[in-house]
């Protein structure tokens, strides 16, 4: 027998077994607890809690460092593009030439939505916000597939992902459209995913719609950073949601509504409206101090982590990225100087320094995006269409795992304890 933790619960004595990953901490399988002592864990927030075995994603944290199926994420970012990862992270593996290709191939073909589906999004506001389309007319797939809900068959999970992969961009443009009045465009399968989602987005009936390069590739690489990132909130959503054996394209709808708050993929959206409202780096000192107050709910957004207590990698590239687009698009925006000269200041200041708080992937997306010509309220609409493939990959590894259960947590519960109904006429 291999390591073993040693619990003792009201004087009773209970072991439970040591589980070792490829790498990172250490995991205390307990499983057994509750039936050896009566006692349950209490981790609220899941901060010392592994909810799962997966073999997509391994952040360390206190390294900044973030794989995908063991790739570093600024070499993917680098060299790779968002087909290859999505590939990888379904299939395990980097794709041959000929694998690659056939894949783009397959999620090229689906990029097409059923006609009808146009219809959900005239039951929206106009003013509807992106993200609130997006949960509706995601979950609403689940009604238009129906060769494809077996969920125990790979085939039938393989196709559902293809087509989530490949019509997520569709869908995300047609929200888009919808918010400014614009018809839709279809799909052009012969430009490449970002391509065509750029086309879908701002091109208009009227005009040809060039694809500047650069801006292909930043918005390629911005996918690329979004594809995956372990057990967070909306993915843990996903797994939790497809747990009970529900409909794929209803999961997904499950983990958009869990990103969409500031706290997790919102704070692209909070992050660019925090530096317009800061303005010129003068004013930086304050906010500032206003993040430190405890007493004042403002949150330095783009900042701090649950897991990263060093840089993100991933707002590395993004920093990068940055320049690329301003200098392919011949733009310039002094938030970008405003944010440089707020990180300087946070990243100096004992408070950041103590509590390990960094920049994180949404503190220069924003930036990029506005540049390209996004508005802020579909900034977490492109980060919910890049993650599409790691949910999608998570889901999967759940089901093919012969230990997953339905997600159940327990509670400690500190309500009234059992008492006898009284009459209304007797309160
Ligand atoms: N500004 C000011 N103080 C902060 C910040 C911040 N952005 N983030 C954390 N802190 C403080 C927090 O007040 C707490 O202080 P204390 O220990 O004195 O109570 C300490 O740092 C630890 O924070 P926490 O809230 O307990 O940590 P958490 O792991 O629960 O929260 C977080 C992580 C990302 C929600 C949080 O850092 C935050 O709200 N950041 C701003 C929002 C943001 O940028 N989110 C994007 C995350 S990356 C993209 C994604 O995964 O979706």
């Amino acid at each position: 027998m291999g390591d073993t933790a040693k619990f003792i619960v009201e004087g009773k004595e209970v072991e439970s077994p040591i589980l070792k990953g490829s790498v990172g901490p250490d995991v205390i399988d307990i499983r057994k607890l509750y039936a050896q002592t009566g006692a349950f864990t209490y981790d609220p927030g899941f901060t010392s809690t592994a909810s799962c075995e997966s073999a997509l994603t391994y952040i360390d944290g206190d390294e900044g460092v973030l794989l995908h199926r063991g790739y570093p994420i600024g070499q993917l970012a680098e060299n790779s593009s968002f087909m290859e990862v999505c590939y990888l992270l379904l299939n395990g593996e980097l794709p041959s030439a000929a694998e690659l290709d056939g894949f783009t191939r397959t999620i090229t073909r689906h990029t097409m939505v059923h006609e009808q589906l146009s219809s959900f999004f005239k039951g929206f506001r106009r003013d509807a916000h992106p993200m609130a389309i997006m949960v509706g007319v995601v979950g609403a797939l689940s009604a238009f597939y129906h060769d494809s809900t077996d969920i125990s068959d790979p085939v039938q999970r393989r196709i559902s992902a293809h087509r989530l992969i490949a019509k997520i961009p569709t869908i995300a443009a047609m929200a888009y459209k919808y918010s400014v009045g614009q018809p839709f465009v279809y799909p052009d399968n012969k430009l490449s995913y970002a391509g065509n989602f750029l086309r879908m987005t701002f091109g208009v009936p009227a005009e040809e719609y060039e694809v500047v390069p650069a801006v292909e590739k930043a918005m390629d690489r911005i996918f690329i950073l979004h594809a995956d990132h372990e057990q967070n909130a909306s993915t843990s959503t996903v797994r939790l949601a497809g747990s009970s054996g529900a409909n794929p394209f209803a999961c997904v709808a499950a983990g958009i509504a869990c990103l969409w708050g500031p706290a997790h993929g919102g704070a692209n959206e909070a992050c660019l409206n925090m530096l317009r409202e800061i303005g010129t780096p003068d004013k930086i000192p304050h906010y500032i101090e206003r993040a430190k107050d405890k007493n004042d709910p403002f949150r330095l957004m783009g900042f701090g982590h649950r897991v990263y207590k060093n840089r993100d990698p991933r707002a590395t590239v993004m920093q990068k990225t940055v320049r690329e687009v301003f200098d392919a698009l011949n733009v310039q925006d002094p938030l970008f100087e405003t944010a440089l000269r707020l990180e300087e200041i946070a990243l100096n200041d004992p408070y950041f320094i103590e509590k390990k708080l960094f920049p994180n992937v949404d503190f220069y997306s924003g930036i990029i995006l506005s540049a390209i010509g996004f508005p802020t309220t579909m900034f977490t609409v492109l980060f919910a269409l890049a993650r599409t493939v790691g949910w999608v990959a998570q889901w999967n590894e759940m089901i093919e795992d012969p230990s997953q259960k339905i997600g159940r947590p327990r509670q400690l519960y500190t309500g009234p304890t059992q008492r006898d109904y009284v009459p209304v006429g007797q309160r």
